[in-house]
C-alpha cells in the first residue's frame, strides 16, 4: 500500500487517541524496574512484559530473548520490501529512586502537573521510548502498513552498563540487519529548541579501595603512627586535576581529537546563557578545563570525576577512629579517539605510582563504552531534520551530548549502522535525580516526530 496522503490519517489517530497514550505511560510507568536493585528483578520482567505486549498489539512479530541479566524486547515489522529498515533501540529500566524523601510525590506513582508527568523514569527512558511504539501502532492501525521497515530492541540494562546487549546484538547481527538506528535517549537542547544529537561521550566506571589497618583503630592510640586510608585517598584523589583543571592521569589526552574550528563555531553560536545554565543547576560559577568554553567542557572534552567516597565513620555525631579502609567510584567521560583500556589502564598506573607502602591498593574496573560521532550529512540525518520539523514545528539544532550510550557505539561496529539520537525532553528533566518529569506536550510532539521519521526515511 501507498504511504502517500497518509499522515494526515496516522496524525487523526494520534490526535484521538492521545488520552488513551497517557494513561499507558502513566501505567507503565508504575512499574517499578530498577534494574541495579535485585530485589526488583520480577518488577524489571514485568516491565519487559508490558513493552512486548505493547508492542504485540500495536502489530508487530515479538519475541522475549532471555539474557544472564533482564530480558531484552525484541519486535519486527518487517512488510515494506525495497525500503529502509530503522532500528528502535530504548530502555524499559530506570535508575534507583533514591534519595527517597526529595521526592514530591512518590517516584512509582506518576502524577501530572505543570503540563508534566513526574515518575523515575519518566523520560529517561520510558515516556521518550513509548513515543516510538505508538508511532508505530498509528501507522499500523489507521493506514494498516509503515513506510519503512522497523525492529525494536528495548532493553533493561541500559542504566547498569548493558552488559548482555553486545552478545545479543553479535549473536543476531544478519538478523538485524538494517540502515540507520533510531534512539530517544538524550534531550531537546533547550525548552523549545529541539535537537538532534550527533556525538555522545564515552565512559569509563572504577573503583579504588586503599585498606589500611586490619580493623578501625582508636586515633588517640595509635594516630599518627600509621597511614589513614582516608586522608592518603583525599590526597591521590586531589592530585586527579592540576590548578587548569587538567586530567593527570598518564596518557590521558594522548588520542584525544581536537575540536575543530567549524565545530567550535557551531557550538558558539548557540543560544547559551551561563546565567541561567547555573540557575537551572543552584549553582554558583562554572568549572572546568582551562580554555574551553561550558559547551565544550561538557561536550567534547574528557574528564575525571569522583561519583562517591566512603570510608570510616558516616553516623552523626563524632568518632575518633583510623578506618580500616576507603574508596572512590569514578568515572571518566571520554571523547573521540580515547582507548577505554588504555585509560582505565592509566588510572590505575596513576594511584599506583603514587599508592604509599602504607596502605594495599584494591582497583576494579567496572563498565565502558567509548565516545561516539555520527555523520551530519548523511540522508538519515536529513530526514530526521524534517520529521522533527512536522512534529515540534522547529527546525532542529544539532548537538553533541556529555552523557553516554553505550549501544551506539555497538551498532556502528557490530552493524555497522549510523545512529540517530532524536530526544524530546530537557536536561533539566531531573534524570537519575529526584523529581524526574517529562512534559505531555514533548511526549505528544515526540509521538508525531517518530509517525512522520518513518514517511521521510522512506522518502530518502
Ligand atoms: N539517557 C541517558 C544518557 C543521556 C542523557 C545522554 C541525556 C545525553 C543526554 C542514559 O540513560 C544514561 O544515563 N546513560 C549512562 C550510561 C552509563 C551507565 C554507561 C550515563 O551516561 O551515565
Ligand atoms: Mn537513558
Amino acid at each position: 500500500m501507498s504511504s502517500d496522503g497518509a499522515m494526515p490519517i496516522v496524525e487523526r489517530y494520534l490526535a484521538d487517541r492521545a488520552p488513551r497514550f497517557v494513561d499507558e505511560l502513566k501505567e507503565f510507568l508504575r512499574i517499578p524496574s530498577v534494574s541495579a536493585i535485585s530485589a526488583h528483578r520480577a518488577d524489571v520482567r514485568r516491565a519487559a512484559e508490558w513493552v512486548r505486549d505493547q508492542l504485540e498489539s500495536a502489530g508487530l512479530k515479538t519475541e522475549l530473548v532471555e539474557t544472564e541479566g533482564h530480558p531484552i524486547v525484541y519486535a519486527e515489522w518487517m512488510h515494506a520490501p525495497g525500503a529502509p529498515t530503522a532500528l528502535v533501540y530504548g530502555h524499559y529500566d530506570v535508575q534507583p529512586p533514591d534519595p527517597l524523601n526529595e521526592w514530591q510525590t512518590p517516584p512509582f506513582e506518576p502524577d501530572v502537573r505543570d503540563g508534566h508527568v513526574f515518575a523515575r523514569g519518566a523520560t529517561d527512558d520510558k515516556g521518550q521510548m513509548l513515543t516510538h511504539v505508538k508511532s508505530v501502532e498509528a501507522w499500523l492501525k489507521a493506514h494498516g502498513s509503515l513506510p519503512v521497515n522497523v525492529r525494536f530492541v528495548i532493553e533493561g540494562e541500559e542504566e547498569v552498563g548493558s552488559n548482555n546487549l553486545d552478545r545479543f546484538l553479535a549473536e543476531r547481527r544478519e538478523q538485524l540487519a538494517c540502515d540507520v538506528a533510531v534512539v530517544s535517549d538524550t534531550s531537546q537542547y533547550a525548552p523549545g529548541i529541539p535537537a538532534i544529537t550527533y556525538g555522545l561521550r564515552g565512559i569509563v566506571a572504577v573503583e579504588v579501595t586503599l585498606h589500611g589497618p586490619r580493623q578501625d583503630l582508636h586515633s588517640g592510640i595509635f594516630g599518627g603512627s600509621i597511614a589513614n586510608p582516608c586522608n592518603v585517598l583525599a590526597r591521590l584523589i586531589g592530585e586527579l586535576h592540576d590548578a587548569e583543571g587538567r586530567v593527570q592521569i598518564p596518557g590521558f589526552y594522548d588520542d584525544v581529537q581536537p575540536l575543530t574550528a567549524e565545530e567550535r563555531r557551531g557550538f558558539a553560536a548557540l543560544p547559551f546563557s551561563e546565567e541561567s545554565f547555573l540557575k537551572d543547576l543552584g549553582a554558583s560559577a562554572v568549572a572546568g578545563e582551562q580554555g574551553f568554553s561550558t559547551l565544550e567542557r561538557r561536550w567534547a572534552r574528557p574528564t575525571c570525576d569522583v561519583n562517591g567516597l566512603t570510608g570510616g565513620y558516616q553516623g552523626e555525631g563524632p568518632k575518633t577512629i583510623i578506618p580500616a579502609k576507603a574508596s572512590a567510584k569514578i568515572t571518566c567521560r571520554l571523547v573521540p579517539d580515547q582507548d577505554n583500556d588504555r585509560i582505565v589502564a592509566g588510572i590505575e598506573q596513576f594511584f599506583r605510582d603514587r599508592c604509599p607502602q602504607s596502605v594495599r591498593l584494591e582497583f576494579k574496573s567496572y563498565h565502558g563504552c567509548p565516545a561516539t560521532v555520527c555523520d551530519v550529512h548523511s540522508p538519515w540525518m536529513k530526514a530526521a531534520q524534517r520529521a522533527i520539523e512536522v512534529g515540534f514545528g522547529k527546525k532542529p539544532v544539532l548537538i553533541r551530548e556529555g552523557g553516554s550510550i553505550p549501544v551506539v557505539g555497538t551498532f556502528k561496529e557490530v552493524l555497522g549502522i549510523d545512529t540517530l539520537l532524536l530526544g524530546w525532553g530537557q536536561n533539566t528533566d531531573n534524570l537519575h535525580s529526584p523529581n524526574e518529569r517529562f512534559s505531555l506536550d514533548a511526549f505528544q510532539r515526540g509521538i508525531h516526530a517518530s509517525a512522520a521519521l518513518w514517511q521521510e526515511l522512506a522518502t530518502g
